[in-house]
């Protein structure tokens, strides 16, 4: 059965008390946090990507300001990077989470990712530039660590260097991005290869090529995929089939982009927004649950993956 309104309704209801102090994660059912491995640490199925924010000083005020309404929403997993606006999406965001944080908010409750540059991804390079972000983020460690896709330095050292801040207590977790499957094989033989404890990669129903093998792949070893880009940068709300199909079930046409990666095992989807109304759209997403009709309608006109396909790089 298609999804009605009402259960929409019951989905917005759910996270909202999610958000009530002292609940800690969210206990609901769309919002289940997936575990990160290795480790007990969990991350909502939903998180807000920063890409774009803190470029420019003069939409810097309209950026903070969606910071904070996101945690107002509900929003509790956070994704950017030392590349955003060269340090200035950390900057924002730590500004909200330092507002946020003196409120009943709690630290644990939140899932905060950063990304160490290639060429800062030495061992002491990455020590290094995981100390700038914190201090940006105003936080004592992130939950997530990732290299933001391969450069020239070797993985080994790169990973030597995640160790050392798993073991000063700067990170909880470290992981990759833009690894395709050859990559992660490679990453997974060597020394503490294994602790990898996520892949953020392009995956939206335009680019579905990672159901085929990365997403099994991490499947099989319970590392969670980090869908980034969900919605195409903002073009699949636009998308003619989808538009008509989410109108007949009081959806919109992002919702069920994203509720359907959602659909995938293992998946979160980390979509950016600085509009307050798009940024509750967003969020509600992960309360929606397509039925199998929906999901085959979805399917006909972003068909999965029959062959190998080599990763998209956004
Ligand atoms: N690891 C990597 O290499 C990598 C690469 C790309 C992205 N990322 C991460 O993934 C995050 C998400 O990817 P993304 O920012 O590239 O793309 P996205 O989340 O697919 O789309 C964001 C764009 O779509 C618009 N948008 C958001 N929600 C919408 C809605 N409901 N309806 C219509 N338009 C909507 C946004 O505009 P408004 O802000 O005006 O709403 C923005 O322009 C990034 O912010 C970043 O954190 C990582």
């Amino acid at each position: 059965m298609a999804p009605r309104l009402s259960e929409f309704a019951r989905g917005i209801a759910r996270t909202d008390s999610a958000i009530l102090p002292g609940t800690g994660w969210f206990d609901t059912i769309r919002h289940m946090p997936i575990p990160l491995l290795p480790g007990l640490l969990r991350m909502p199925v939903l998180g807000l990507g920063t890409w774009r924010m803190g470029e420019h000083r003069r939409t810097q005020a309209a950026e903070l300001a969606a910071l904070r309404e996101a945690l107002d929403i509900g929003y509790r997993a956070f994704d950017t990077a030392e590349m955003y606006g060269e340090g200035g999406a950390e900057t924002l965001l730590g500004q909200a989470l330092a507002a946020a944080l003196r409120g009943p908010l709690q630290r644990e409750q939140l899932c905060v990712i950063s990304k160490v540059y290639p060429h800062n991804a030495s061992t002491q390079g990455v020590v290094a530039a995981c100390e700038r972000s914190l201090k940006r983020l105003q936080l004592e460690h992130l939950d997530l660590y990732l290299l933001h896709w391969r450069g020239s330095i070797p993985l080994a050292q790169t990973i030597e260097g995640f160790e050392r801040l798993r073991a000063r207590g700067l990170i909880r977790h470290w992981g990759v991005s833009n690894f395709d499957l050859d990559d992660l094989q490679e990453l997974a033989a060597l020394a503490q290869g294994a602790a990898c404890a996520a892949n953020q990669v392009w995956y939206s129903l335009t680019k579905r090529g990672v159901e085929f093998d990365v997403l099994p792949w991490q499947q099989a070893r319970q590392m969670p995929l980090m869908a980034y880009s969900p919605i195409d940068q903002g073009a699949l709300a636009g998308h003619a089939g989808l538009k008509r199909l989410a109108a007949g079930i009081g959806a919109t046409p992002a919702q069920l982009a994203l509720a359907r990666l959602l659909g995938e095992p293992r998946v979160m989807v980390i979509p950016k927004s600085v509009d307050p109304v798009r940024l509750r759209e967003n969020f509600d997403a992960a309360s929606l649950t397509l039925d199998a009709a929906t999901r085959r309608q979805i399917d006909t006109m972003f068909p999965p993956p029959q062959r190998r396909v080599p990763l998209a790089v956004g």
